[in-house]
């Protein structure tokens, strides 16, 4: 064999390039008797904010899990279609569509109509109201109650919408931080007198951080939200093929199933 390779390679310094090129292109060489070979199964980019527990967060092993993530893959698996999960920063995520650096975003994003100018929303899958953290101590009762005091809001999101709204868009009552997580430290710390975000998330960290000592308040002046996977402006068949996905698992039982899983059955 060493023999050939040497002989070979002593042919195409020959420059006999016709030869050489044939030999190393073998699908150019197939193509005229064999159909193409079908193109790598494409593996679509899922980008998420992975610090949003339950909807999405990561285990002691890094592997991205929840809700969302549950949701998605079932939707992919009835689609037909391949997925990865890539974590990914809540600022700055919406770019990365535009970039081509991911295909598609599920991270509890908020279906609104400013949103849907700049990229495009599948059918709902869940829905979401804000919900105000406060300490136990607190005489805060509802959102207007806010009014005087120091809020702390995921910055971009429809939380942080509402607070500017109350307070101010350039506030200094209103602390803005690029995880939901953080704005929570910093309530716990005392840095604000209340947090303001997505119900199931300040729920699920009142419920599952007893030692900090919040309590969630709602208030019916909170408009009904309701999340949505997106992808890039006018990516209409991805588009189409979640949908379908989404319609698939709902009528199936799948979707519910995910409901009960993280919310329980009464929930939906
Ligand atoms: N639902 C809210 C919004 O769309 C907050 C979403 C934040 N999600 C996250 N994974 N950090 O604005």
């Amino acid at each position: 064999t060493r023999r050939f390779v040497l002989t070979a390679g002593a042919v195409c310094v020959a420059g006999l390039l016709a030869a050489c090129s044939k030999t190393d292109t073998p699908a150019a060489a197939t193509a005229a008797s064999a159909p193409p070979a079908p193109a790598a199964a494409k593996v679509y980019v899922v980008g998420t904010d992975a610090v949003y527990a339950p909807f999405e967060s990561q285990n002691d092993k890094g592997e991205i899990i929840g809700f969302d993530i549950d949701m998605l893959q079932a939707v992919a698996d009835k689609a037909g279609i391949q997925v990865k999960f890539v974590n990914t920063p809540w600022e700055g995520m919406f770019n990365t569509l535009g970039q081509g650096d991911r295909d598609i975003l599920v991270s509890a994003i908020t279906i609104t109509d400013e949103r849907k100018q700049s990229m495009d929303f599948t059918d709902p899958y869940f829905d979401a109201r804000q919900l105000i953290a406060v300490p136990k101590d607190s005489k805060v009762t509802r959102f207007d109650d806010l009014k005087p005091l120091r809020v702390a809001v995921q910055t971009g999101t429809t939380g942080d919408e509402a607070v500017s709204k109350l307070l101010g868009k350039t506030s200094t009552k209103l602390k803005r931080f690029e995880s939901t997580p953080l704005a929570l430290k910093e309530l716990e710390s005392g840095g604000v007198d209340a947090v303001v975000a997505d119900n199931g998330v300040v729920a699920h960290y009142v419920a599952n951080n007893t030692a900090a000592g919040f309590k969630a308040i709602s208030d019916a002046s909170f408009v009904p939200e309701q999340y949505g996977f997106v992808v890039k402006k006018g990516n209409a068949e991805l588009l189409a093929a979640l949908n379908k996905g989404l319609a698939a698992i709902k009528a199936d039982g799948t979707y519910d199933q995910i409901q009960a899983r993280y919310f329980g059955a009464a929930a939906k």
